[in-house]
């Protein structure tokens, strides 16, 4: 054979060898309903690219963040139908699913971020992913957290009562409706997407947020007080679809849920360093940012804690681990 012959067939394997992986590559679609510049869409982004290395380009992540695939709920019924493949999305979407992951969001359970990892790494929220396959079809692979919750007003807001029969935007589900409707307001279910429009135009006069929003989404134009009140963790569930995960070998799968835990565990202290930051950019805006404990809420949250009680043992596995803390 001569050089130019046995060099066209060493190109014409190497391309072959080329098509044939990119043929080969699966991309995985992964949603988020948080923009592109929120911690979590981050945490997707090296997610993906953790994943094309550590599996040598065999799988590739192509992440949909902003809501671009839908609501929560329609990406939960995606992922149950394997239109989508992964998605990082709040534990209160899946909370409507799994009613007992409502216990996560009871108030003060955790006092800070890094209290909250601990807890969702513990034996009672490790538990509740075991009945997400069956009960919404996904596969949990692990948990996260944004920043602690605290509520936005656009009205003065020194005491609780000030709160009484405002409109507050709050996510859509049971423990924070409870919440809301023990403190007399008027709760106005809403995805974060639309949060900013709704307080420019009125139809909501509060909202229920953390820090993060509350800068990212420019929320701080129309707030008059910041309470950041840290009443409630804010877990994010690292979710893949069940029909994609019967579709992978063990290998495969171990490699995916590692890579997932990783990103996700490194936003507790990634939110631990930088909502002090944050705080300190709000206030420079002249936003009057005013920290407030359980005190504040009088006896409201006795009130939460027996209505939970009765609805799911979970909480008070989670206040026992909560105590050894
Ligand atoms: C919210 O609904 O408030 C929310 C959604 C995603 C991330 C953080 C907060």
């Amino acid at each position: 054979m001569n050089k130019t012959r046995f060099g066209c067939r060493a190109l014409m394997c190497l391309l072959l060898v080329a098509v044939t992986s990119v043929a080969g590559a699966r991309e995985l679609k992964l949603g988020l309903i948080v923009p592109g510049s929120h911690a979590w869409s981050k945490a997707a982004e090296t997610f993906g690219e953790d994943l094309e290395k550590q599996s040598d380009g065999e799988y590739s992540v192509a992440v949909f963040p902003a809501g671009q695939l839908g609501s929560e709920a329609q990406m939960l019924q995606q992922l149950q139908t394997g239109a989508l493949d992964m998605a990082f999305m709040t534990a209160a979407e899946v909370a409507n699913r799994v009613p007992d992951m409502g216990a996560l969001f009871a108030p003060y359970l955790a006092e800070n971020v890094m209290e909250a990892d601990q807890l969702l790494n513990g034996a009672t929220a490790q538990a509740l992913l075991e009945e997400l396959p069956r009960k919404a079809g996904v596969v949990g692979l692990g948990y996260g957290v944004a920043g602690m919750r605290l509520m936005l007003t656009a009205f003065p807001a020194e005491d609780v009562q000030a709160i009484n029969d405002h409109k507050i935007r709050i996510t859509p589900f049971p423990p924070v409706q409870d919440f809301y409707r023990l403190l007399g307001a008027v709760s106005t279910p809403m995805p974060v997407t639309d949060v900013y429009d709704a307080l420019a135009n009125g139809q909501v006069d509060g909202v229920d947020a953390d820090l993060e929003l509350v800068w990212k989404l420019r929320l701080y134009e129309r707030a008059k007080t910041v309470l950041r009140s840290n009443h409630m963790m804010f877990p994010v569930l690292g979710l893949i679809s069940a029909r994609t995960w019967s579709q992978l070998d063990q290998d495969d799968r171990d490699l995916i849920r590692t890579l997932t835990r990783t990103r996700l565990a490194e936003l507790a202290p990634y939110y631990q360093k930088s909502q002090a930051e944050t705080q300190a950019e709000i206030e420079a805006k002249n936003v009057k940012v005013i920290e407030v404990g359980p005190d504040f809420f009088g006896d409201k949250l006795d009130q939460w804690e027996e209505l939970w009680m009765k609805k799911t043992p979970v909480l008070g596995e989670l206040r026992g681990e909560a105590a050894e803390l």
